[in-house]
């Protein structure tokens, strides 16, 4: 186990096409772990984040050196990933809207709807997995009916922060004590279990879901998250704001909602208005939304489950042209 050997995966797996791919379609540190392990690279989680830095450095003081000569080499770089049917490399920063009132912040589809989207519906048996390695239980007894109660609070408002900096002092009280959990997120990260059976066929499914993306926008995809939201799980407030971009996120659930009042849904404040706006959700929808880093146009939002189906939520990066790939919206 080495920096080294991690240091020589990550050099492969920037150039070697096979491992590019299905980086992809990894989100988790042991997912890298385990898919280096299988070609003969043995590093730990400490090795992975050294290796990292180290690399990200060399590239910063390359940069720093001939930032032309790095520019240019990005921009091939770029150009190589994006599909030769689709040149979207000039459109990257166009239309970027202020923030108003009568902007739209999301859009909505049902999966069924979206042509070139069937290979990703053959594939949602093997994604929406329940890993035996979970403790359920455990899982349960984290459950806080305030922090679910905080989704309804405007994360704006006055009230929104003083119950967050309360929590804020509570975890700083318990660090290092028992409690270790984070309170935020209250749902499983499928891509953190990779030592259970089904782990290589849920791994096989997601790698051909990014080819059957990158078929779909004619340019390049990775995933972003592959979540489970058990029964009354939820994601607190917040803005994703070092990631930014467009996402697209695949929902479904085990079952039909019984009352479409009572469903999982997704939350956020318009960042022009202050409104919260609520979107429930049905089976197999997919939802695409922007995150963005500028302070007014953060864009706050929650994703909570309070009743007794089991959600799953498969989130994407998606090329800012996605929508030029789809029906339009009206
Ligand atoms: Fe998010």
């Amino acid at each position: 186990m080495s920096v080294e050997s991690c240091t020589r995966f990550l050099r492969v797996a920037a150039e070697d096409p096979r491992i590019r791919q299905q980086m992809k379609a990894l989100t988790g540190v042991e997912e890298v772990i385990r898919l280096a392990r299988a070609d003969g690279y043995d590093f730990t989680v400490g090795d992975l984040r050294a290796a990292s830095a180290k690399i990200a450095a060399e590239a910063a003081r390359r940069q720093a050196a001939a930032p032309r000569d790095a520019d240019a080499r990005r921009d091939v770089d770029d150009r190589r990933d994006v599909d030769d049917r689709c040149d979207v490399g000039d459109r990257r920063d166009a239309d970027r809207p202020e923030p108003a009132a009568g902007r739209v912040y999301h859009y909505e589809y049902d999966l069924d709807e979206l042509p070139g989207f069937a290979p990703i519906i053959d594939e949602l048996p093997r994604l929406k997995i329940k890993p035996p390695t979970v403790d359920l239980a455990r899982f349960h007894e984290a459950f806080r009916e305030e922090d679910l109660a905080s989704t309804s609070l405007a994360p704006s408002g006055p009230e929104y922060r003083a119950w967050r900096d309360r929590v804020a002092a509570e975890e700083a009280d318990d660090a290092g004590g028992a409690g270790g959990v984070r309170r935020d997120f209250h749902l499983i990260n499928l891509d953190e279990h990779v030592a259970h059976p089904g782990y290589d066929d849920y791994l096989a499914a997601k790698t051909r879901v990014v080819a059957a993306l990158e078929e779909v926008f004619g340019a390049e995809v990775r995933f972003s998250g592959s979540m489970w939201y058990p029964p009354s799980s939820y994601r607190l407030w917040h803005t994703n704001e070092d990631q930014p971009g467009w996402r697209m996120y695949i929902v479904d659930v085990d079952d039909e909602f019984a009352d479409p009042e009572h469903t999982s849904f997704f939350r956020y404040q318009n960042p022009a208005t202050g409104e919260l706006v609520t979107l429930r959700e049905r089976p197999r929808m997919v939802r695409f939304f922007k995150i963005e880093q500028e302070p007014d146009r953060l864009l706050w939002h929650c994703i909570v489950n309070p009743t007794d189906r089991h959600r799953w939520s498969f989130g994407f990066v998606v090329p800012e042209h996605w929508a030029e790939r789809l029906p339009e919206r009206s």
